[in-house]
């Protein structure tokens, strides 16, 4: 499997990573095998880079993490996130005490002492521009706590304003066929600073397989049930913020343009071929899965006129449910 190096952490990661929200919660429950089974998958194929968040299952997520690499030799790059614990849910929660409790939560979780890296999980836009919160994630790695952090952002502008602190090390976006803001100004500019870049969400949460249609369920403890109007989070982390009924519309169309290739590796590939794109974090709940995503990895690039065509599909059907608002 190719891999980039993730901005100037010294770390070398594959181009396709694994996503773990699905092994913790709000995505139906996957049980301990199969959670298990995924994690191997996706270490035996090659993926070097695991997403998780402390919240993900409020902590389950890493600990399954942790018992998947307490018996194997090699270590992946495991990135975490933090701040989503914060109750109230508002910037005065994020102090430096709360991030080091965060912090030390997340390193008892995976086992470790050092963090390879810590992102600042979609917190209130205000924390962005905090110093205080920088100084606090500075004096981490000063200390050996993390060895590196980053910020996942919901919008573009947030992650221009993380882009000015020197210490960012990482951007999580979600970027995808469906949403093609980031490709404007954030990615160059990540880019020109020496910035990772880890694209989520990157199946707008498995529309983009074209296995949806209009009358498709979730379960109720499944995000795509009870999050499909911004019920519980930013709604732009469910279908990537795009209305259900016209994603499946425009997923039938994509499904065309991707010809007799797997749509979700189609999708998997366009975003690795992106400028500035470091991996790509898919999630998956199923081994089968997650060896299809690996193999997005070795398809040849997409074309000019697939990408036009791509480029044009959103205009036509997606840019106006998406593109101002995030
Ligand atoms: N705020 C944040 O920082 C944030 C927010 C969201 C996500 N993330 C991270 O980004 C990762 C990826 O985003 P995501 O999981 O939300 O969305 P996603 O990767 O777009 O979609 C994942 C879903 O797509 C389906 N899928 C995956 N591979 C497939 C394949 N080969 N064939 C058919 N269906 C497939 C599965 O659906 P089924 O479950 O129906 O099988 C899977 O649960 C997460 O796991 C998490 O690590 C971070």
């Amino acid at each position: 499997m190719e891999t980039r190096p993730l901005g100037r952490t010294g770390a070398e990661v594959s181009v396709v990573g694994l996503g773990t929200w699905q092994l913790g919660g709000d995505w139906g429950e996957v049980d301990e095998e199969t959670a298990a089974g995924v994690l191997d998958a996706a270490l035996d194929a090659g993926v070097t880079l695991l997403d998780t968040a402390d919240v993900y299952g409020d902590g389950r997520s890493e600990e399954r993490i942790r018992k998947a690499l307490a018996a194997r030799s090699e270590r992946p790059f495991v990135a975490t996130k933090a701040g989503r614990r914060a109750d109230p849910f508002e910037a005065a929660q994020y102090t430096p005490e709360n991030l080091r409790a965060w912090v030390d939560r997340s390193r008892r979780n995976l086992g470790v002492d050092t963090l390879d890296l810590v992102q600042l999980h979609c917190p209130p836009t205000a924390v962005y521009s905090d110093q205080r919160v920088y100084d606090a994630l500075d004096a981490m790695v000063d200390d050996g706590a993390i060895a590196a952090y980053g910020v996942s952002v919901e919008t573009v502008a947030e992650g221009l304003t993380a882009l000015e602190h020197p210490g960012v090390q990482s951007i999580q976006v979600i970027l995808n066929v469906f949403r093609r803001k980031p490709l404007e100004e954030l990615l160059p500019t990540a880019a020109a600073r020496g910035v990772g870049v880890l694209a989520r969400v990157p199946l707008a949460s498995g529309l983009l397989t074209g296995r949806f249609t209009e009358s498709t369920t979730f379960g109720a403890d499944d995000h795509r049930n009870f999050n499909r109007h911004g019920e519980a989070f930013d709604v732009g982390e469910t279908f990537a913020g795009v209305p259900y009924d016209v994603g499946v519309a425009a997923a039938r169309e994509f499904v065309g343009i991707c010809g007799d290739r797997p749509p979700a590796q189609v999708a998997l590939r366009w975003v690795v071929q992106q400028p500035g794109v470091t991996s790509v974090i898919p999630g998956a709940s199923g081994v089968g899965q997650v060896r299809g995503n690996v193999a997005a990895a070795g398809l040849p690039p997409l074309t000019d006129g697939e990408l036009a065509d791509l480029e044009r599909l959103y205009d036509e059907r997606i840019r106006q449910h998406v593109h101002d608002r995030w």
